[in-house]
């Protein structure tokens, strides 16, 4: 069986994916912090880096996402001082117009030597574009994914012909050039996971992250199921990932009680304002317990190395392509998982170098 690729969620916003007041979450959204993680993640054979866009945070005790590093530039950063990885930034597309961003994806692509590619975004959360007046009205939640598509139609344009014309719903270019032309056909992810999301993403991009619903591994392979019938209407498949969030002890009591920790200890008031964000989209569907919430509804596991690594490999036999791991403690944990989870599986299909 084919090993599992694997990736890191850069840690560019503060309190990364768990919203809870307990240390190690607490870390600030440095430039050594993500330098670290991507030197120790190329070393050790990895395949990917992604760093996601916030614009706005939560507030609540620990400002949680309230600082964060803006992906474009850091992924640039993180290209020059990495020689083979592969990098991901993410753009929120209600910000920014696609020829800039066309521009700066050339130029990282430059920079990487062809190893860079983009997170389209289409903005769940209208409070980061209100707050700029760039929120297009409630409305935009029915048709994010509609600009979304021809957003990619103007980039993919721009990127493979340096030069183009463009009479569309929402944006008009009229003999635009971008030079230099990235030198590959860019790689797309998004990670919509509404219905109309999956749908984007089946017929436009060629990785989706999949999650959200329950953690289980059926539950990841249904929907990546969904997704592939999607994408076989439009002749191509899509690499289905999964972000998931490690929590990785000894053992299975340790894992546990550090998972009911950082719920017991969960921001309350940065957790009530982000469901309250995300509840403002008729789109998105429902969430789960508030106390899982502390999660940030992404998929993760808890238990020992062992376990972990058992999970790991049940990904791999769910048909996932790959993984993008999140820690608690960004400072730690990504050596801990290379030196006593991965060695653990399975699969492994290359050779780990911590
Ligand atoms: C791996 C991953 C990366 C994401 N990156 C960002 C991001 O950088 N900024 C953001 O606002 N949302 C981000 N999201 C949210 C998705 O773009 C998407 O809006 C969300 O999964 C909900 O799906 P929907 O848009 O179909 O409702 C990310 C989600 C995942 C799973």
């Amino acid at each position: 069986m084919r090993a599992l690729e694997l990736g890191i969620f850069l840690p560019n916003a503060k309190g990364g994916a768990i919203m809870s007041t307990e240390a190690p979450p607490q870390y600030f959204p440095t430039w050594a912090l993500n330098k670290k993680n991507s030197l120790i993640a190329e070393a050790a054979g990895f395949d990917f880096l992604l760093s996601m866009v916030k614009w706005r945070g939560f507030g609540g005790v620990t400002n949680h996402w309230d600082y964060s590093l803006e992906s474009f530039s850091l992924m640039s950063a993180v290209a020059a001082v990495t020689s083979r990885i592969h990098l991901y930034a993410s753009v929120a597309i209600p910000t920014i117009h696609p020829a800039v961003i066309a521009k700066m994806t050339s130029t990282i692509d430059d920079i990487s030597n062809g190893r860079f590619g983009v997170n389209i975004v289409s903005g769940w959360n209208k409070f980061e574009y209100l707050q700029m007046g760039l929120w297009r009205g409630d409305e935009y939640f029915g048709y994010r994914y509609d600009y979304a598509a021809e957003y990619l139609e103007v980039l993919r344009k721009l990127w493979h012909t340096g030069r183009t014309s463009h009479d569309g719903r929402f944006f008009k270019l009229d003999d635009c050039k971008s030079l230099p032309q990235p030198s590959r056909p860019i790689p797309i992810v998004c990670a919509g996971q509404s219905d109309r999301g999956i749908q984007f993403t089946a017929e436009h991009a060629d990785y989706s992250f999949l999650g959200g619903q329950d953690d289980s591994l059926a539950d990841l392979a249904r929907l990546n199921q969904k997704l592939q019938a999607a994408a076989r209407p439009h002749g191509k498949t899509v690499g289905s990932y999964v972000l998931l969030t490690v929590i990785a002890e000894e053992t299975d009591e340790a894992a546990f009680a550090l998972r009911d920790r950082f719920i017991e200890t969960s921001d309350r008031a940065a957790l009530q304002e982000w469901s309250g964000n995300a509840g403002q989209d008729f789109s998105r569907a429902t969430y789960k317990d508030l106390a899982v919430q502390t999660f940030m509804a992404i998929p993760y596991v808890a238990g020992s190395y062992a376990t972990v690594a058992a999970y790991l490999d049940g990904l791999v036999e769910s048909g996932i392509a790959g993984v993008c791991f999140i820690f608690p403690d960004y400072e730690n944990d990504l050596q801990k998982v290379i030196d006593h989870v991965l060695p653990l599986r399975k699969y492994q299909g290359q050779k780990l170098v911590a």
